[in-house]
């Protein structure tokens, strides 16, 4: 079906808002450039409804990280806007930006765990945007409470059990749980993932999809994971958008696509 390769008005209304007024991305007519060289993409321009979960895809090079670093203001616009939960991205003073990114988590295709340190640790360190310093480096001098939310968040991804054990014993898969439980501990909003799952062999990737998947919707986080995996996105994610030739040329519910569809966005 030719529906993959559709070019698509912006901003485009999300499958399955859970609230149509407000949503908790809106990417409106988006262009982004790194310095003077031509934009990665123009004109892209999508909405995500709260507990909504898509799956960004499109070619190497197509721009997937930048919208999602974009997204969390790393990267500024050339022309349009980003609205986070309503407020603009990249806007206000520092402390607005820093408490619009903490409803934001962030995990990477790269785990950076600290290898040395425990499992609880490593998840104690999603707190630190609450508080710096030694109290938020090791579980044994965090607050009672955070070590309570650093538990219960490794509960979650199932590892509870490991929770005391070395990060550098863990296999690729568990890192990447504990990476996700690192970043749930937040409690954000939102989730952006970039290909968490491409370091991973098949099993332990479809794991850490699954674990994502069950997270979203067992606690309403909405989720955005870019992915080389076309059946991740299909399983995976409510909605599939889809960047190439630098622009969004796809925006479909999961559910109305084939996998053959897709690869015409890799041509
Ligand atoms: N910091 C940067 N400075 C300059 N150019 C960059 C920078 N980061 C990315 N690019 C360029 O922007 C384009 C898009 O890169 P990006 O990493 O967003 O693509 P991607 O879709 O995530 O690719 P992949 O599937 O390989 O991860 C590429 O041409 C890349 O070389
Ligand atoms: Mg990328």
């Amino acid at each position: 079906m030719s529906l993959a390769l559709a070019p698509v008005a912006a901003p485009v209304a999300p499958a399955r808002p859970a609230s149509p007024r407000v949503a908790e991305l809106l990417v409106h007519d988006l262009a982004v450039a790194y310095g003077a060289a031509p934009p990665i993409f123009t004109g892209v321009g999508f909405a995500v409804g709260r507990s909504e979960r898509v799956a960004l895809i499109g070619a190497n090079g197509a721009g997937k990280s930048t919208l999602l670093r974009s997204c969390l203001g790393f990267v500024a616009p050339l022309s349009g806007e980003i609205l986070l939960f309503g407020r603009r991205v990249g806007e206000g003073k520092p402390g607005v930006r820093r408490a619009l990114r903490g409803d934001v988590g962030f995990v990477a295709q790269k785990h950076n765990l600290v290898p040395r340190l425990s499992v609880l640790s490593n998840v104690v360190h999603g707190t630190l945007a609450e508080a710096s310093g030694p109290r938020r480096w090791l579980q044994g001098l965090a607050p009672k409470a955070v070590r309570e939310r650093a538990f219960a968040a490794l509960d979650v991804v199932g590892l509870a059990d490991l929770a005391l054990r070395r990060a550098d014993a863990l296999s690729g898969g568990q890192s990447q749980r504990v990476a996700i439980a690192r970043a749930l501990v937040a409690e954000p909003r939102l989730m952006l993932a970039d290909e968490p799952a491409a370091s991973l062999d098949p099993a332990a990737g479809e794991e850490v999809m699954g674990v994502f998947a069950k997270v979203s919707r067992d606690t309403g986080t909405t989720l955005i994971f870019t992915t080389h995996h076309l059946d991740h996105a299909l399983r995976h994610a409510d909605r599939v958008i889809g960047l190439a030739g630098g622009r969004l040329r796809l925006d479909a519910p999961a559910a109305t696509l084939a996998l053959d569809s897709l690869h015409g966005l890799y041509g």
